[in-house]
């Protein structure tokens, strides 16, 4: 790791406080500096606070993604006066900064392609204003390893405020989960089984409350991974985004933050490669979504870690699943937090031997075994009818359930979740169905005379970063009606798409690189056979070398998508799926000058 392991202060030892960068804009005392000084000061008098509200004390910016198009954030805007509660009473100075909001259910192609610009606006509003520390909240997927890579690149000190997920669902007495739910009764409906009124009761009952996804998809998985970075109170990211716990967190958070201004705990501190290792080790155990792989690697690069996809493969093979939550498991967020939350998980992990590093600082300033050395726990009460966080003597499952392939058809990889495929389909040879785009998958899939097989590999691409663009999330690609009809349940499929933290199946996701940019996929024809191998981690096209080069030699590259605006910087900077699709001018190191507010 380029970052050493700092030291937590000594409790109760006095810190010599470093001078506030905010003091560059309003000057040192009340009429301290020069001409900018007296404007700053000016225009604040102007905002209507007085001198000794604001001056010496640390600026702390809210960078917040509450909008009233993001459902999962509505508490949001609440939330901050909660948060700025906290600031005041540990002498710090509150600022709200609204940012973007990337809303998954609403925003379009879908809200990977804007995961970067939130990044990129996060960063450069800390670093442009005058602030000493950030508090950010978000939650909904993509939100927080935005925010956080923004945080790590701008290096001020930061704290995340997890959105928290909202209730369970409810539908005639039945608990509903998001995602799953959703498509099990618009099947239902379907079918026929039930009619319009029912299906109004589930539009209504599947999610009723603020706060994000309830079940471990990409929300609770990424909230996890930031609070086991150390980035965010302990017990912080499970905590229900109605709870009157999730106040008192964000009042809590926002006087922490003052304290980390006065000891300069900025995240490239927090997140080093150790802790990478634990959000990574967090991250299997919960069961949590394939998006984390990208996300993490992408927020280690903003502070010089080095991560892989292989790290998640040898992790995920010393770390068993303990999280029994939908997708993987039965239950649902909030059952999660009363079981005891993260720390109650993060306790049974920490018995296994070498899967966390106990002794890094953490944004609390002490070790991260705080974290869950006294944790609650109702795991080990055998007797407890829903036992939904395991010890390791009784997992969910032995191993993390995520595989990384590589092979002439993923020269960069690409990535399973065979927890949640066929055991059966594991190592599989078979004939591919090639679509060269979802609107051709689409149109095509339910065709007869396709003659699709249980045998059949289907193969997407067009879906990459690249070529989606923004890599949604078709990763899971249906099975024709008529497969289904006959009782087939799973086939082997393969896109360089990402696939939705709900979904399941034997579905190889993150192919890289992609078809679009010529990558191994784009040659792939009809009738060739594939094998997946997920015990020998491999995935091979078998067709030979010699003919691969003539295909490659007649394969035209496909026309971008966007010809200007923030679309086409995204097509001419985004990274692939192994690197983590960050922009590659995001992702070098390399330090820019601090602004002279003067
Ligand atoms: Fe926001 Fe699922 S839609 S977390
Ligand atoms: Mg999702």
């Amino acid at each position: 790791t380029t970052n050493p392991e700092p030291q937590a202060p000594e409790p109760g030892q006095q810190q010599e406080a470093p001078p506030l960068r905010s003091a560059a804009w309003f000057g040192a005392g009340a009429t301290g500096g020069k001409l900018r000084a007296f404007s700053h000061r000016s225009r604040m008098r102007q905002l209507g606070y007085l001198p000794e509200e604001h001056l010496g004390k640390p600026v702390i910016a809210i960078l917040n993604t509450w909008s009233e198009i993001n459902p999962c954030h509505m508490h949001l805007r609440e939330r901050a006066e909660q948060v700025k509660r906290g600031v005041w009473q540990a002498g710090g100075f509150p600022l709200e900064f609204p940012v973007a909001t990337l809303s998954e259910t609403f925003q379009k192609p879908t809200p990977m392609l804007y995961r970067n610009l939130l990044a990129m606006e996060a960063e450069e509003l800390l670093r442009s204003y005058p602030v000493d520390g950030a508090v950010l909240m978000g939650g909904c997927d993509k939100t927080v390893p935005a925010l956080l890579m923004g945080a790590a690149s701008a290096d001020l000190p930061a704290i995340v405020v997890p959105a928290g997920p909202m209730l369970r669902g409810h539908y005639r007495g039945r608990p509903l989960g998001s995602g799953t739910d959703l498509w099990a009764y618009w099947d239902e409906y379907r079918a026929g089984r039930i009619g319009e009124c029912e299906l109004a009761e589930v539009e209504c009952g599947l999610a009723r409350s603020p706060g994000h996804c309830m079940t471990m998809g990409t929300a609770s998985t990424m909230t996890a991974a930031a609070e086991a970075l150390g980035m965010a109170l302990p017990g912080a990211s499970a905590i229900p985004a109605v709870d009157s716990a999730h106040h008192r967190m964000a009042a809590a958070s926002g006087a922490r933050v003052v304290g980390m201004v006065r000891e300069q705990l900025t995240p490239s501190r927090v997140m080093t490669r150790a802790a990478f290792e634990d959000a990574v080790a967090t991250v299997l155990s919960l069961g949590g979504s394939t998006n984390a792989l990208i996300h993490l690697i992408a927020m280690a690069g903003r502070v010089g870690v080095a991560l892989s996809l292989e790290d998640f493969d040898a992790i995920g093979s010393r770390v068993p699943v303990l999280a029994d939550v939908r997708p993987v498991g039965r239950h649902l967020m909030e059952d999660f937090y009363y079981a005891g939350g993260l720390p109650a998980l993060l306790a049974q992990l920490a018995r296994v031997p070498g899967a966390l590093h106990p002794e890094r600082i953490t944004v609390t300033g002490a070790e991260f075994a705080t974290y869950y050395r006294d944790a609650p726990s109702h795991a080990e009460d055998a007797s407890a009818p829903d036992r939904v966080i395991r010890t390791p003597q009784d997992p969910v499952a032995a191993e993390g359930g995520v595989a990384v392939l590589r092979g002439n058809l993923a020269p960069g990889g690409a990535v399973i979740k065979h927890l949640a495929a066929d055991p059966k389909l594991l190592t599989h040879t078979g004939p591919a169905v090639v679509f060269d785009s979802y609107q051709d998958l689409q149109q095509r899939i339910d065709d007869p005379a396709l003659a699709v097989t249980e045998d059949s590999v289907v193969v997407l691409r067009g879906a990459g970063p690249l070529g989606g663009p923004g890599m949604p999330e078709y990763g899971m690609l249906p099975i024709p009606a008529y497969l289904l009809e006959r009782g087939v349940t799973d086939l082997v499929r393969i896109s360089d798409a990402r696939m939705s933290g709900t979904s399941y199946g034997t579905c190889v996701l993150h192919v890289a690189p992609e078809s679009h940019t010529g990558g191994p996929l784009a040659l792939v024809r009809d009738g060739d056979l594939v094998t997946l191998d997920v015990p020998g981690r491999r995935l091979h096209l078998d067709v030979d070398d010699a003919e691969l080069e003539r295909r490659r030699a007649a394969w035209q590259p496909p026309e971008p998508h966007h010809q200007r605006g923030y679309g086409a910087l995204y097509a001419e900077h985004v990274q692939q799926a192994d690197e983590g699709c960050d922009f590659d001018f995001l992702a070098r190191p390399g330090r820019n000058p601090a602004p002279d507010p003067q």
